[in-house]
């Protein structure tokens, strides 16, 4: 055994599934599977032992996460994979933690669904002026989760966990983003999506600032597991769209293929209706009941904070052309990816008509892109509309 590594084991809930060597920096060395509880090792990890060690590397808080470099050196870690070592890898979106060898703890003593928490790691990358107290510590100061924005998990006073988010830069259009996405799906009428209300944040130099909220699709009977560690237990070539070799695995782990391609369907149409450019395999996730390792279908549509032109500076909102815009999702083309729509009506363009008042919200220097998201949308709405007529939109050049 290296001489900085101690031994873990990787639980699910209370199940062993392997025992490993971790080291100080968080890094693993040698692991010995537990045959019999082979079922509940994570899936990402179960092709090789290469993939096995990116999956727990994608497990730690990217270090590129807004704040997460003043989060690190306010709370003296070392890096963000000591971090997770420290907080026993607890997350909020699955049953999988850490066990050091030789001690005596029980999921029902570690869990972040059940246990107290302050999420000071979070907090610090939303405010980083945020004042540690030490009187309301925790045994544990962070939930380990994806993404690049800062984030933190709370508890409300119902004990509900719950998400909250900053944006990127000055402007609230992230934020403002996600509730516009929210506003969306309600009209529509379909249930699978992540609400998001309106959060106030105190951010850098103690400021009011406005952030997002959701909360916990998961809980210790749900767990999700992201499209991009189902991709890690299939083959596909570099640059192939990820779109079918994702589907193939849904429906060997038992969903329906309706199931499927309904989901994508809507989920293809309404990220083109409000231009979400961040579809990354990320960004979708399925369920499991971690128990009996049951697919339970989609988590509801999450992190839509990447659209409507979020990015693009006022200047540049006349000159966009649509069938340039490029996309993080299963190709580049954002256009493209409406021919994997099957059933071109689960989408009502009627439905679709949206209240823009509400990034009157944003700072003022930004609100004058409220006529200009306002006539892109609107435009989105008429190329859908061709489309749901028959049209294959990419085919043409539609400005
Ligand atoms: N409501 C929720 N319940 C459970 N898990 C969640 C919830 N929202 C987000 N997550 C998990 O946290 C991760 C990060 O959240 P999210 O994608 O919203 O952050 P982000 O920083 O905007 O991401 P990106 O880098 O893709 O922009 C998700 O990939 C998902 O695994
Ligand atoms: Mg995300």
């Amino acid at each position: 055994m290296a001489k900085d590594a101690k031994q873990y084991f990787l639980m699910h809930k209370d199940i062993r599934v392997c025992l490993m060597e971790i080291t100080d920096e968080g890094g693993i060395g040698s692991v010995r599977l537990n045959e019999a509880a082979a079922p509940h090792f994570p899936l990402g990890g179960q092709m090789n032992n290469m993939k096995f060690h990116e999956w727990w590397r994608d497990r730690a808080i990217p270090k590129t996460r807004h704040g997460a470099k003043t989060a690190l050196q306010r709370l003296g870690y070392a890096s963000t994979n000591s971090a997770l070592v420290n907080n026993l890898a607890l997350s909020l979106s699955d049953c999988y933690w850490i066990l050091p060898r030789g001690e005596e703890l029980t999921w029902k003593d570690t869990n972040l669904f059940t246990n107290d928490f302050v999420d000071m790691f979070g907090e610090i990358t939303i405010n980083q002026d945020h004042e540690i107290d030490l009187r309301k510590e925790t045994k544990f100061n962070c939930a380990t989760s994806q993404g690049e924005l800062q984030k933190k998990w709370c508890i409300d006073e119902k004990g509900r966990r719950y998400m909250v988010k900053g944006n990127y830069g000055e402007s609230y259009q992230q934020s403002l983003n996600e509730l516009f996405a929210s506003e969306l799906h309600w009209r529509q009428g379909f249930e699978r999506y992540t609400k998001y209300s309106p959060a106030k944040l105190q951010v850098d130099g103690n400021m009011e600032g406005f952030g997002c909220l959701c909360y916990d699709f998961c809980s210790e009977e749900i767990e999700s597991i992201s499209a991009w560690e189902l991709l890690q237990t299939v083959k596909f070539r570099q640059n192939e769209s990820l779109y079918y070799p994702l589907k193939i695995v849904c429906l060997e782990l038992g969903m329906k293929e309706q199931d499927f391609t309904d989901f994508m369907d809507y989920q293809i149409m309404t990220d083109y209706l409000i231009t979400n450019t961040d579809r990354h395999m990320n960004n979708i996730a399925v369920m499991r009941n971690p128990d009996t390792l049951e697919l339970m279908g989609f988590a509801p549509i999450f992190d839509s904070g990447n659209s409507m032109y979020y990015n693009v500076p006022y200047e540049n909102l006349s000159k966009i052309k649509f069938d340039e815009i490029k996309t993080h999702s299963f190709i580049e083309k954002e256009n493209r990816l409406l021919q994997y729509v099957r059933n071109r009506s689960l989408t009502d363009i009627d439905k679709a008509e949206m209240d823009f008042s509400i990034y009157e919200k944003d700072i003022l220097e930004r609100q004058i892109r409220i006529p200009k998201l306002y006539e892109l949308y609107q435009r989105k709405r008429e190329s859908l509309r061709a489309f749901q007529k028959g049209k294959d939109i990419w085919k043409s050049r539609i400005r």
